[in-house]
């Protein structure tokens, strides 16, 4: 199939195809599509001096205060990386969850890029608490020690858990006391404000996050994520250091403007709300099968599961998704914000028959 009219370009996919591996496989929002068609046409200043980067700043601010600064970059890893710089100096060190992205999922990029040192702790659900953080949180006077000078908490977590407005606050209040700041990875910041029902500067802003990667992609942005400064007096050079970093895109005001469609109304909560509605309800069918167990609580837009490995095999043939961990055949199944509650039923109802076979 071809586009009707002013471009060669070809149609490569079928669009009824859905998968479950993860959000970043759903297309772009309808209305972050025309936000960015509007910010079309003319000249305006490259490198984030442009009206939409301008404008952005108020939107932010409305959600998460005042003081908040907002620097657009194109990904999470980017985000993290240049966020967690500008936390830390040459010989200091992040405390993360073993299962953070940081950790897992970014090829060094925190420790290659930026040089930074993780200190891990392992946990049950994927989150930290002030107890598991003092596992780590020693050694600030001996030089033959990176020094643990900050805290990377994601919310909502890698594993579908959520973090408690109460339980951000324990942990920046800790971290504070230590003489460390806190970074937040919110790749799915809109997931778990939509599923705590807060508003987004309870549980950052206000709990005394520092800084925050603000995501957009995973919510259905085209790309693009945002390094959201909360406490400018502690976090400082993001706009030296997102350069170096080679986030920094000189197009930018078509970044802004997907996060202006995002975040004026409500479509950050409709979306999000609506991927975890959507991860609700496969929990709810599949916890109907018998020989499925769901491992992890669905706080979010993700669920955890075991079953036989043949059976993930088989249904991998019909449905993307990916094992989580390969020892224990344990399966990881993502909903975005465009998955359907027939989407749902169909893959409830193969999962069922693969496992009835
Ligand atoms: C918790 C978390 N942080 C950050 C990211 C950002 O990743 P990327 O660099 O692919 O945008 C992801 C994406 O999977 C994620 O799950």
């Amino acid at each position: 199939m071809t586009f009707p009219a002013g471009t060669d370009a070809v149609v490569h996919h079928d669009a009824t195809v859905r998968g479950f591996a993860s959000d970043n496989y759903a297309g772009v929002h309808p209305e972050v599509l025309a936000a960015i068609a509007l910010a079309n046409g003319g000249h305006q200043i490259a490198y984030g001096e442009d009206q939409y980067t301008e404008h952005l700043q108020s939107v932010f601010k409305r959600h998460f205060g005042d003081r908040a600064e907002a620097y657009p970059v194109f990904n999470g890893t980017g985000a993290n990386v240049v966020s967690l710089q500008a936390l830390l100096p040459r010989w200091g060190a992040v405390i993360a969850a073993q299962s953070a992205h940081i950790n897992v999922d970014e090829c060094g990029a925190p420790e290659k890029v930026a040089g930074i040192k993780l200190h891990l702790v392992a946990t049950p659900d994927g989150k930290l608490t002030p107890e598991l953080i003092d596992q780590q949180a020693y050694g600030w006077d001996d030089e033959h020690r990176a020094a643990p000078l900050a805290v990377s908490l994601t919310q909502s977590t890698e594993l579908g858990t959520l973090y408690t407005v109460d339980e951000v606050k324990a942990i920046c209040d800790h971290a504070h006391e230590r003489g460390m700041l806190v970074h937040m990875d919110g790749a799915r910041l809109a997931n778990a404000a939509a599923s705590l029902g807060r508003p987004f500067r309870e549980f950052t802003t206000d709990a005394g996050v520092d800084v925050v990667s603000f995501g957009g992609t995973k919510n259905g942005l085209l790309f693009g994520e945002v390094v959201l400064v909360l406490n400018p007096e502690r976090v400082r050079n993001i706009k030296y250091l997102r350069k170096m970093s080679m986030q920094l895109a000189s197009k930018m005001r078509f970044v802004s403007v997907q996060f202006e469609a995002l975040l004026t109304g409500d479509l950050w909560l409709r979306n999000a709300g609506h991927a975890n509605a959507m991860a609700k309800r496969l929990e709810t069918a599949v916890r109907g099968i018998e020989g499925i167990t769901v491992v992890r609580p669905v706080q979010a837009n993700a669920v955890f599961a075991v079953l036989p490995r043949e059976v993930s095999e088989r249904l991998q043939k019909r449905y993307r998704f990916y094992f989580w961990n390969e020892q224990t055949g344990e399966v990881r199944w993502m909903a975005s914000y465009d998955t359907t509650e027939a989407d749902i039923d169909a893959f409830a109802a193969a999962i069922a028959e693969e496992m009835a076979r």
